[in-house]
């Protein structure tokens, strides 16, 4: 019996462990696959190091070592003398028994953290050879002449934007209006501009219907039949919870209609009573389905082992960065200006420009810009929507204003260093 058995070594579930750990809690984490995760082995950090290497070639050789490197580093930390690392497939028995194998592991407390895949599409010819999700698109040894991307969501963006630059042909198929559905329209659209212009071809409010012989066959805006011809095919359509073989009906779980593990705001599982056990259940990070984000996960993570521990947090989950990282980059945070119409909500939108700064010019970096909403009397800041040049680090200052409820002439009333590209958001208009 063990305090805290953990399912999964992505960034929730290894986050979790360690500030279980040094919190003095005996943590058993199971791990089928490398630690790390979707993120570490073929998410954020495989994308970031392609966005970051000057060609695939240089790419495919450098994503070996940074992985292998960061792999070490979650298994030094999960080396804590309060932490058991099992390698094999978790099953639960009951509502505090996994199996892995033929051991049986028992807890008061269980965290599911098992993650997402890709969700395909069910389209005629979509087990083709030629397609394939993120994963595979990583693991492909040659640079594809031509590349098309089924969706405009993060994952599609930023493999567009980065074989584009490889030298690929890029050509995007979106279902929606837009781009990158999550993000303010109005940057969302400018970003789009940025990348046609750079060469990607995008088909907007497009539905594929079928994919035969190297081609993808899709009806556009008018009704109409279209094709684009590919070497490779990526579907990045979305990604839906993993919990395949976890056998949760043993511990009285039922998935809600999407396939998330349904959770209450403190990601606590409801269960059914008859099922024997009286752990605490919960789950955190993609398969909730609540924010499929990295940083989510690690953040819903902290806060359950806080609850365990009975240490109050303040985390305000409402208030969630992220980043695209296209080139330039684009990130957010809080509601877009498009939400805060559909909502009703009152509010005033402030925009600044890369062009007009100092910064930005000398790094030729001059195309993006800074949209920043708050409420109309007190000036509160509501979200930040932007792309352009170090985005995400930008959204990252504003992140912390709206955490602590802070105004627009707050923020306004800090000191910038100057030259930098933070001085864009005090010369909003
Ligand atoms: P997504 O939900 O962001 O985008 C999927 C896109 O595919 C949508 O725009 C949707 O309209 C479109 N689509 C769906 N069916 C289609 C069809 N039949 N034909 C054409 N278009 C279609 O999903 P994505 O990009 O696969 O990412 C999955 C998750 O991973 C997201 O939750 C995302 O936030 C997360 N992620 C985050 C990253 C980051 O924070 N930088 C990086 C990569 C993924």
């Amino acid at each position: 019996m063990t305090d805290l058995i953990i399912i999964g070594a992505g960034p929730g579930g290894y986050k979790a462990a360690a500030h279980a750990a040094k919190h003095g809690l005996k943590v058993t984490i199971i791990e089928e696959g490398h630690v790390g995760g979707t993120c570490l082995n073929v998410g954020c950090i495989p994308t970031k190091t392609y966005v970051h290497s000057a060609s695939f070639e240089e790419a495919r050789e450098r994503l070996g070592v940074v992985v292998s490197q960061l792999r070490a580093g979650v298994e030094g930390i999960l080396s804590h003398p309060n932490i058991t690392l099992v390698r094999g497939k978790a099953s639960f028995v009951d509502g505090h028994t996994v199996r892995v194998g033929d051991d049986m592991f028992t807890a008061s407390n269980i965290i599911i953290a098992t993650g997402s895949d890709s969700k395909l599409i069910p389209v005629p010819g979509i087990d083709s050879p030629n397609v394939v999700d993120s994963t595979g698109l990583l693991q492909l040894d040659t640079l594809p002449k031509r590349l098309c991307i089924i969706g405009a969501g993060v994952i599609g963006m930023e493999f567009a934007s980065v074989f584009n630059r490889f030298g690929s042909e890029v050509t995007v198929i979106e279902f929606l209006k837009e781009c990158l559905p999550a993000l303010d329209s109005d940057i969302a659209k400018r970003l789009r501009k940025l990348m046609e212009k750079d060469g990607i071809s995008f088909h907007l409010q497009c539905g594929v219907k079928q994919i035969a012989n190297g081609e993808v066959f899709f009806e556009n805006k008018k009704g109409q039949m279209e094709s684009v011809a590919a070497d490779v095919i990526l579907v990045a359509t979305g990604r839906k919870p993993r919990t395949e073989g976890l056998n949760l009906e043993a511990a009285g779980i039922t998935l809600a209609s999407n396939g998330t593990i349904p959770v209450d705001e403190n990601f606590k599982v409801s269960y059914r009573e008859d099922i024997e056990g009286d752990a605490s259940l919960f789950a955190i990070g993609d398969v909730n389905g609540r924010q499929m984000l990295a940083h989510a996960a690690e953040m819903q993570g902290q806060h359950v082992i806080n609850q365990i521990l009975g240490i109050e947090d303040k985390i305000r989950f409402e208030v969630m960065p992220a980043a695209i990282f296209t080139e330039p980059e684009a990130a957010c945070v809080g509601p877009s200006e498009d939400q805060l119409k559909e909502q009703g909500t009152p509010y005033e939108c402030h925009k600044a420009f890369y062009r007009a700064n100092g910064k930005a010019l000398a790094m030729a970096e001059t195309e993006g810009m800074v949209k920043l909403c708050c409420e109309p009397e007190e000036g509160r800041l509501l979200s930040a929507h932007i792309f352009g040049a170090h985005a995400a680090d930008l959204v990252q200052e504003v992140t912390a204003y709206i955490t602590l409820g802070a105004t627009l002439r707050q923020l306004r009333d800090t000191v910038h260093i100057h030259p930098t590209l933070s001085e864009i958001l005090i010369e909003v208009n």
